[in-house]
């Protein structure tokens, strides 16, 4: 037995790993920002953007701005139907609160059985099947409207699917631990009941709701409810699916794994789908101390470049110790170091690793359907995936962040102009096949002067082709190993891309950028250098001790595509919000956010159906 170094609390979204020489934000805003009179008085309801949902007013506010190089936005059309609350105060209290006349109610929570088979929910850790019973972690979801006949109807607001992730659980080294009956077992190794139950309770879950007394509430046996854990089949697509990286000895032919992992963010497609954005899945996996020696004798080299740069180091514990539940399969995927005999890796799990980081699909109304990772979309700590606005004959585009500290900001373009038929077949996984799986992936490069480039991730591109930290050997590598190839081309470095939302009346893109820990005035090691111009470098201060330093509050960027395409390989940018304490002095609250207003660590982001 080893006893497990209780490990030091950090949010797993906060760790960079990105090395590159490539120019930060931070460097191209300070530039920008010097050169513009930016987002000075009151953006009025511009905070609604993170409570709320974007209100077209607050876009005509930013547009402001006389020196923006984003051209005025399209005036909406039809009649704005803003919700009308009260916003309610600020607190600390552990407590839902809610605007005067609203109400709220739990409509599931971890446990809850998705099956009458399954017993209630006891909450006392002996509970057992949660591969029937919602997970842990509610994160990301979306709602799925289902007639009175069972099938999509987008329109239905008394009956719906919706589909949910279920992002994380609870450290087990905490004495608290809930879902164990001890607590919780805090040394190596793990014992197998403990590891299946946390295995189980990640992952996705679909269920039904219906409304009922104006209250909605989960239908228990619908025969829809169903739920995808770390031991569900799970298809690989793209150009990626079987590719030499993806073998493992689950899957020869490197078409297959199991389970959707840290599932965060999601999105909806134009056809009906779900999409979800694997994001901390890394930290899951543990390599030994010994495993760069033996990628190189074993030919493996290059391998060694790649997990360093997706953090995972030789010598990396995992999160959970789930490689330690038993000999089963089950449990020994999740030690990827090299261990096999093969050539090809079809005996052991060294390739692991790179069947997780991917937009999954999954469709919502058939759960006979195995889920599919999109791997045209690239491989990184996926946030959410937003869409542009389907225009017949056009491609559709797929906005995509990855959720680490001075990653990239990326879209895809479809082969596949839209049809407008496609929304509504019933072969919707087919239907996602022929966007999602053929097209072009793109890095964002912002310039100094408001504008900006989506680079092509491209084999034939010579950045890339000739990249010397990492021979990229086909398109594929391109795409499992996206963070390299942006690298290569010079993408910009952002501060923690969350979700996007795609505008419904303009088609411009907002980008939630959470905040940055790892900008410092005298930076060292891998921290950002700041310039003297940018006003987003300062420390939070609570009483007399400095609780976070850096851009501590985070901002939210506006994306408008050259010509409003899609698929345009040039856009303009501005940043349309500063996160910022009210009372925080105006070199830091850049946007005069009010104390009813003011907000930090942009992140979940959506514009209503009814804004448009
Ligand atoms: Fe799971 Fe980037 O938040």
């Amino acid at each position: 037995m080893n006893d497990r170094t209780k490990p030091t609390k950090i949010d797993p979204d906060d760790i960079g790993h990105n090395e590159s020489a490539n120019p930060s934000f931070d460097t191209i805003l300070a530039a920008r920002l010097s050169r513009r009179n930016f987002m000075l008085g009151s953006v009025g309801t511009g905070a609604m953007a993170v409570f709320g949902g974007v209100s077209l007013g607050a876009l005509a506010g930013c547009n402001s701005d006389s020196d923006s190089v984003a051209a005025a936005p399209t005036a909406p059309t039809g009649t704005e139907t803003l919700l009308g609350f009260t916003a309610v105060s600020k607190s600390l209290a552990d407590a839902v609160v809610i605007p005067d006349g609203y109400s709220f109610s739990v409509l599931c929570a971890l446990g809850d059985p998705l099956r009458s088979a399954t017993p209630a929910y006891g909450n006392v850790g002996t509970d057992d099947d949660y591969e029937n019973r919602f997970g842990d972690h509610h994160d990301g979801m979306e709602y799925f409207g289902l007639s009175a006949a069972g099938t999509p109807d987008p329109a239905s607001s008394e009956r719906a699917l919706i589909g949910m992730n279920h992002e994380a659980t609870t450290d087990e080294t905490r004495s608290s631990f809930f879902l164990h009956a001890d607590g919780g077992t805090p040394s190596l190794p793990r014992p197998a009941a403990e590891v299946d139950k946390e295995l189980a309770i990640h992952g996705i879950s679909v269920f039904e709701i219906v409304k009922s007394g104006g209250t909605f509430a989960y239908v228990q046996d619908s025969a829809f409810n169903y739920r995808i854990h770390q031991n569900t089949p799970v298809e690989i697509h793209g150009p990626a699916r079987g590719d030499d990286l993806l073998v493992t000895q689950y899957s020869a032919a490197g078409t297959a794994t199991r389970g959707t992992l840290n599932n965060c963010g999601t999105g909806k497609t134009p056809w009906g789908t779900l999409v979800s954005g694997e994001e901390n899945w890394a930290g899951y996996f543990t390599r030994n101390a010994t495993d760069d020696a033996a990628r190189t004798a074993a030919g493996y080299a290059k391998s060694v470049t790649a997990l360093k740069r997706y953090g995972r180091a030789q010598g990396a514990t995992s999160r959970h110790g789930w490689e330690t539940g038993g000999v089963e399969d089950k449990y020994r995927r999740w030690e990827i170091s090299l261990t096999g005999a093969s050539a090809d890796g079809s005996d052991d799990y060294r390739n692991e690793l790179n069947t997780f980081g991917y937009i999954v699909e999954i469709d919502p109304y058939d759960k006979s359907m195995a889920a599919r990772k999109r791997t045209a979309l690239g491989r990184f700590a996926h946030e959410a995936a937003s869409f542009s606005i389907p225009i017949e004959g056009k491609p559709v585009a797929v906005y995509q962040g990855d959720d680490s500290r001075g990653e990239y900001i990326y879209k895809f373009v479809s082969t596949k102009n839209w049809t407008a038929a496609d929304a509504t077949r019933a072969d919707r996984l087919a239907v996602g096949s022929e966007y999602l799986d053929d097209g072009k992936l793109y890095a964002a490069k912002f310039n100094a002067d408001g504008s900006g480039e989506w680079i092509e991730l491209s084999i034939a591109n010579p950045a890339i082709a000739g990249y010397a930290t990492y021979p990229f050997a086909d398109q594929a590598d391109v795409l499992v190993n996206a963070r390299l190839a942006a690298d290569a081309v010079g993408a910009t470095k952002m501060d923690r891309p969350e979700w996007s939302a795609v505008n419904p009346a303009n088609g411009e893109v907002y980008f939630t950028l959470t905040n940055n820990s790892n900008r410092r005035l005298n930076p060292t090691g891998s921290q950002v250098a700041p310039d003297a111009a940018n006003p987003r470098v300062y420390s939070d201060v609570k009483g007399t001790s400095t609780v976070n330093t850096g851009n501590v509050n985070g901002h939210i960027l506006r994306i408008r595509e050259n010509a409003g395409e899609a698929a345009a390989t040039t856009f303009s940018w501005d940043v349309y919000l500063f996160g910022a304490e009210s009372i925080a002095n105006a070199g830091i609250n850049l946007s005069a956010i009010t104390a009813d207003q003011d907000f930090s660590s942009p992140d979940g982001l959506v514009f209503s159906a009814s804004t448009g």
